[in-house]
């Protein structure tokens, strides 16, 4: 495949940057074999609350939808653990990040690229994220839709990047494992790679990435300096 030119790479935090699932993983000790069970049902329900806020015009901040997310989820599944409320919800603040992270950004960098966080999550959920990580000197933008005051997929999200960063959406690369977030980045105009990390199938919907990836450790050798 011929090198993509760009200027600046984006990425998407939960699931592309950051594993949501070693938040419960981190509380195995209490959820045992409800562990994979409490990851997907606060994953969805995070995101549905994201979308159905959107279309509501009742906007409110990424963490207290997950918070809201999170008690659904326990309830659901009938853990009743005191205390584990604020362990899950404390452990959200330190995610761990995927393993090729940290030298996928620096080589970036190193290569003359800007970088940047385009997310749904709050200013304090990503600065303790971005630090936790130790990802701040590998990080140009943080960039929260806390900004427009939606959540992803509204179309001022992606131009809240667009106008940041200076740069036309086709010089921008857009990195997102979620793969309904990658194809309206797409119809957006912006350049990009659907990191499949949950090997879900295409979309059909708007918009089409223009290559697929199985880890970030592959982004490097696609882009060129545009
Ligand atoms: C985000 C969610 C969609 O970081 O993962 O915006």
């Amino acid at each position: 495949m011929t090198r993509i030119p760009v200027k600046a790479c984006v990425f998407d935090a939960y699931g592309t940057l950051f594993d949501f699932a070693s938040a419960a993983a981190g509380c195995r000790d209490v959820l045992g074999d409800k562990t994979a069970a409490v990851t997907t049902l606060w994953r969805d329900k995070q995101l549905q609350y994201t979308w159905l806020r959107s279309m509501q015009g009742l906007h409110v901040d990424f963490w207290q939808v997950t918070g809201d997310a999170l008690d659904y989820t326990l309830d659901t599944l009938g853990i009743a653990e005191p205390a584990l409320r604020q362990r899950l919800m404390s452990l959200y603040l330190k995610l761990l990040t995927f393993p090729e992270v940290p030298g996928v950004l620096r080589k970036l960098k190193a290569d003359g690229y800007a970088t940047a966080i385009l997310s749904n999550g709050s200013p304090h959920m990503l600065t303790s994220a971005v630090e936790s990580a130790g990802l701040g000197d590998l990080l140009d933008h943080v960039i929260s839709v806390e900004e427009v005051g939606v959540f992803k997929p509204a179309g001022k999200v992606y131009q809240r990047c667009i106008d940041l960063l200076g740069v036309p959406a086709s010089s921008i690369a857009f990195q997102s494992s979620n793969s309904w977030d990658a194809w309206a980045a797409s119809a957006f105009g912006m350049r990009v790679f659907w990191c499949n990390r949950y090997g879900q199938r295409p979309e059909r919907l708007p918009g089409q990435p223009d290559a697929e990836l199985r880890s970030l450790a592959e982004l490097p050798g696609l882009i060129t300096r545009g």
